[in-house]
């Protein structure tokens, strides 16, 4: 299918941030928003069509919409030149109907009260370990290595039940994973934790503990192999997605005092301050989705085979649903934000992320009242591999010693 039918000449923006501001989206993508929330993109001769959709009111409906498709090989990928290969087992984000609801509906019914509450008094006993870690370490020190992300990386050892004779490799492959080194390191530390977790999930099924990877083990009829896919991808969505919000949340913090002082002093709005960063910083920043059949979209007629670019931080700052959206405010109602997805494929661990960031950011700043950056703003390295989750991959701090 070719891109001739679009009534104007396709858009080729620059998806870079401003290096000023490190949290907002990219310039020419907000630019776009304004005057065209879905547009479509330059794309090679004889490639199907892509679309760029930025307003917060077509990103929403396109999620509800199961026309557009979830399927990785319904999406064609403009930087990799082609369509994308289907997702690995177990990626919930990578199905649909009825292959996605049979998996979701399994999860879903995992993701207990009961298990959500056992998190929370763990989650708060593991900030404090990692508080006091940091405490002995410096200052100054490296919050995403000593805080950041251990404390998502303790909680997906907890969800899964990893032993805790296991967990400090576990420690060691998850951060490799993540880390600045090679390539090659990085890949070999994924395939060993890949098949770490493969192994677990199968002790699981043969003596299970109280944890969710045992829930499934035990109480859905999952393949062996789908299992070990499920706890593999439950390890990815939710270890680096909260790792980085914490880090870059902490960091968005730090260049707004005012903000940052309001929520050391007031405890109390963590919940609302979490929601507003979640919106601020949408650090899922990018999703595609396929198009099934012809279907039209904020004015615009797509067809079947065209692909969809969807820019869900900039609809996140989107000013018709968010009023002064470029700012943050901790104390806005930021309810409806698009940070989790919407629709069938919303976070299934928003709850859980939820839990860990309204602990996590008030014991911070109320153990390192003086906490500030060790190094200028503009040195923060900053993830910017627009593929990856948004994020810091080091964030230097330092406090005045107690
Ligand atoms: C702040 C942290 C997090 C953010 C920003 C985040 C964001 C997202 C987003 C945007 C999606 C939708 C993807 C799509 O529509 O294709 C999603 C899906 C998902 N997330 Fe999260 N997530 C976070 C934490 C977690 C955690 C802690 C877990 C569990 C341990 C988790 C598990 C999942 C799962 C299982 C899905 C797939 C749901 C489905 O496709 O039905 N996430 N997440």
């Amino acid at each position: 299918m070719s891109n001739t039918y679009y009534r104007e000449e396709p858009v080729a923006p620059s998806f870079d941030r401003a290096p000023a501001c490190p949290f907002d989206p990219a310039p020419e993508v907000t630019a776009l928003r304004a005057e065209q929330p879905i547009v479509p993109l330059a794309a090679p001769e004889g490639a199907p069509g892509v679309w760029l959709v930025s307003g917060y009111d077509q990103v929403r409906q396109l999620l509800a919409d199961p026309r557009f498709s979830s399927r990785y090989e319904t999406q064609y990928h403009p930087v990799v030149g082609g369509h994308l290969p289907p997702a690995p087992v177990g990626d919930l984000t990578g199905m649909d109907a009825p292959q996605h609801t049979r998996f979701r509906k399994m999860l879903a019914g995992k993701f207990t009260v009961r298990r959500m509450n056992l998190l929370t008094e763990r989650v708060t006993e593991i900030t404090r370990e990692r508080l006091d870690a940091m405490e002995r370490q410096g200052p100054p020190a490296d919050l995403v290595e000593v805080f950041a992300q251990p404390v998502p990386a303790m909680m997906i050892c907890e969800l899964l039940g990893v032993p805790y004779e296991d967990r400090e490799q576990f420690q060691d492959q998850t951060r490799a994973v993540s880390d600045t080194g090679s390539p090659e390191a990085q890949y070999a530390a994924f395939i060993e934790l890949g098949e770490y977790l493969r192994d677990l999930a199968l002790a699981k099924r043969a003596k299970p503990t109280d944890d969710l990877l045992s829930d499934l083990a035990t109480g859905s009829d999952l393949t062996d192999e789908e299992l070990g896919g499920v706890a593999a991808f439950l390890l990815g969505a939710g270890l680096d997605t909260t790792a980085n919000m914490l880090a870059l949340g902490t960091f968005a913090l730090l260049r707004n005092p005012a903000q940052l002082a309001a929520l050391r002093d007031d405890p109390g709005l963590a919940a609302g301050a979490v929601e507003e960063l979640l919106r601020y910083l949408s650090i899922a920043a990018t999703g595609m989705r396929g198009v099934l059949e012809d279907v039209e979209l904020g004015g615009r007629q797509l067809k079947a085979g065209d692909t969809v670019i969807i820019a869900l931080n900039a609809a996140n700052r989107d000013p018709a649903k968010f009023p002064d959206s470029d700012m943050l405010e901790l104390r806005r109602p930021a309810t409806g934000h698009l940070a989790f997805g919407h629709g069938v494929h919303q976070c299934l661990g928003q709850q859980l992320a939820r839990i860990e960031m309204r602990v996590a950011f008030p014991a911070l700043l109320t153990r390192f009242p003086a906490l500030r950056l060790a190094v200028p703003a503009e040195e923060v390295p900053l993830r910017t591999d627009p593929s990856q989750i948004y994020g810091v991959r080091g964030l230097p701090v330092t406090w005045d010693r107690g």
